[in-house]
């Protein structure tokens, strides 16, 4: 049963947004702390909820959580990460040069790629140097949804190759000086993770196609970076034995079609599997319940519970629809259903006659598959990291080649290898996104909330830097800020589940957007099984659960819609309208 035989060091968890991973890797740090271990649980998530969990308050510092013996947390913030590491490159020649030649570089050190750069040098410091972690016998960490998890994984190799071939001076990082000096914890970083003995990164995937595909993808990804000692743990299997309740047969058809057909690179994985569990996992009593199935089910549980309505899902589409063009970008925590969400809007306005461009940020979504292509009033369209960056460099390079000469190309073609360049390159392709609102509904489902927020960030210090240098950037780039911010133009939708932790966290994202200056138009709660009315005990009980959660987002937002738990995988039918949905 999980966590046994899990023996080395170091062990990631991974996995697409929403899986359980946080869930899965609180539980077990637990676990191996009850069995003697001294353990460090670290969170590299820049949107990481490690406290609600233990409810327990952490910083950067380990910190003992309360109730435990053996265990401590840490959260890996990136932003004090990029603090420190601009202090580190500043610091030593503050007052050396004219105040604005360090304001200039203060400013240019405030980048999305400075804050990843940054988390990721805390990152290895933790792996590469033993003296780090050496109080502790284990440390295990629960990391970012994938995306950007291999990002990060990756950088070690994508920083040692930047640094050995690099000869300039010149990087949006600063003096490479900073990095020199990290080259060697890099390679010592890669040779842990990649290490059978030392690290095991375990995949975390729910009992649905999707998810398991998508750790089938991961899989193979890790495999390229080198890194092989990998576990599955299959969380939230459902079996509520024979029922006649409709949800839960359809719930339950769902996990056995999955769990029959595992994906080929999964199959020689040692795998476990946890159970579906009836409460809401948040505090230690429930962390130390998890991996024991059987939880018993209160009395209580049996009555269906009281649900809560919000707006019909035709008023909802009406406020959006106000206007007949713009943007409509669908937000909230990995695995929470944005793109269902957002497939489900784009569906309807094209019903209602108008031209909609659906689109993704999410480095690991995909719409084609969900939607396929079909109606003529409905494009659909992705914001590839790869092309983007093909495109943006090109666009450079072109421009340049007009007064550069061979040497001073050749740097430039240097300097857009820096894993900084995607950032920017995405981050153009937002805006010209959100530009074509101007005539048409422009749907974006975006990228699980960490990764939404260094967008936001970027582009609040991107407008802050187009406003400051009046550099040419694309109209596109100059209007994206106040665009976003005109509620007229923009209707952000918050997605989330009736469950403590995915609600909190759209409560964050919501204060984050409002500091920003973006008011929200509306949230969904998602699969809600108070809604569709189950009376199966398992599902009672969870549903039980719901009311409050639910009712705290009512509170957060009165635009309210609620969609009951329908399966990812099936077709479903609606009174409103037929639609067919196949995504997570
Ligand atoms: N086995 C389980 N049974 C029931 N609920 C679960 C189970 N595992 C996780 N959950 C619930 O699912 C939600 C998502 O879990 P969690 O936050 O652990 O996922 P995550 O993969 O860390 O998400 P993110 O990608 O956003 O970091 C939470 O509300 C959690 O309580
Ligand atoms: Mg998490």
């Amino acid at each position: 049963m999980w966590p046994d035989g899990l023996t080395t060091r170091h062990v990631f968890f991974t996995g697409k947004g929403g899986v359980g991973k946080t869930s899965l890797a609180c539980a077990t740090a637990l676990d191996l702390a009850n069995r003697g271990n001294r353990v460090l649980i670290v969170s590299t998530d820049p949107a990481s909820n490690l406290d609600e969990v233990f409810g327990t308050d952490l910083g950067s510092v380990p910190t003992r959580i309360a109730g435990t013996a053996n265990l401590w947390g840490a959260n890996l913030d990136p932003e004090l990460a990029a603090r420190a590491y601009r202090e580190r490159i500043v610091g030593p020649i503050r007052g050396k040069l004219p105040p604005a030649v360090i304001r200039n570089m203060e400013e240019q050190l405030s980048g999305a790629c400075t804050t990843e750069i940054a988390a990721f040098d805390e990152f290895v410091k933790l792996i590469a140097d033993p003296d780090a972690t050496q109080q502790f016998d284990r440390v295990v960490f629960d990391t970012a949804p994938t995306g950007h998890t291999l990002r990060l994984l990756s950088l070690p190799s994508a920083w040692s190759g930047y640094l050995n071939t690099t000869t300039s001076e010149s990087s949006c990082l600063g003096p490479l000086a900073g990095l020199q000096s990290q080259r060697k914890c890099y390679q010592i970083a890669l040779d842990r993770l990649s290490d059978p003995g030392s690290t095991t990164v375990v995949l975390v995937a729910r009992p649905e196609k999707s998810s398991l595909k998508e750790a089938a993808r991961t899989q193979t990804e890790l495999a390229d970076l080198g890194i092989r000692n990998l576990q599955l743990v299959v969380n939230a299997v459902y079996d509520p034995g024979p029922t006649s309740d409709p949800v839960a047969k359809a719930f339950a058809s769902v996990v056995e079609e999955a769990l029959h057909s595992i994906p080929i690179a999964l199959l020689d994985l040692p795998r476990s599997s946890v159970p579906l569990y009836a409460g809401n996992v948040v505090g230690v009593p429930a962390l130390r319940a998890f991996f024991h199935s059987g939880v018993s089910i209160p009395e209580s549980a049996f009555k269906p519970s009281k649900s809560r309505s919000g707006l019909e899902f035709g008023t909802f589409v009406d406020g959006l629809a106000e206007g007949g063009s713009g943007v409509i970008m669908t937000m909230g925590k990995g695995g929470v259903g944005k793109t269902t969400v957002a497939v489900q809007i784009a569906q309807e306005l094209v019903k209602r006659g108008h031209r909609v461009l659906l689109t993704t940020t999410d480095p690991a979504g995909n719409l084609t598959e969900c939607v396929g292509q079909g109606d003529k009033n409905l494009e659909v369209a992705r914001i590839d990291p790869a092309i983007e960056v093909k495109k943006y460099a090109e666009a450079v390079l072109s421009k340049a080649s007009v007064s550069m000469d061979e040497d001073a190309l050749a740097l430039l073609r240097e300097d857009l290898r820096s894993p900084c360049t995607e950032e920017i390159a995405v981050f153009r392709a937002f805006a010209d996104a959100v530009a074509r609102g101007t005539d048409r509904f422009v749907v974006i489902d975006t990228a699980p909330t960490g990764h939404t927020i260094l967008l936001m960030d970027a582009t609040e210090s991107y407008h802050r830097e187009v406003l400051r240098t009046q550099s040419d950037a694309p109209d596109a780039v100059r209007q994206l800020l106040p665009r976003l911010r005109d509620p007229e133009f923009t209707k952000v939708v918050l997605v989330t589940l009736p469950e403590p932790t995915p609600v909190h966290e759209a409560r964050r994202l919501q204060e984050d957007l409002k500091r920003a200056g973006i008011e929200p138009f509306g949230w969904i709660v998602n699969r809600s099984f108070s809604a569709s009315g189950v009376t199966e005990p398992i599902l009672a009980a969870k549903a039980s659960k719901e009311i409050g959660p639910t009712d705290e987002a009512m509170t957060l937002c009165p635009n309210l819609l609620i969609l009951p738990w329908s399966s990812r995988e099936k077709p479903i039918q609606r009174n409103e309208c037929e639609m067919v949905v196949q995504c997570s």
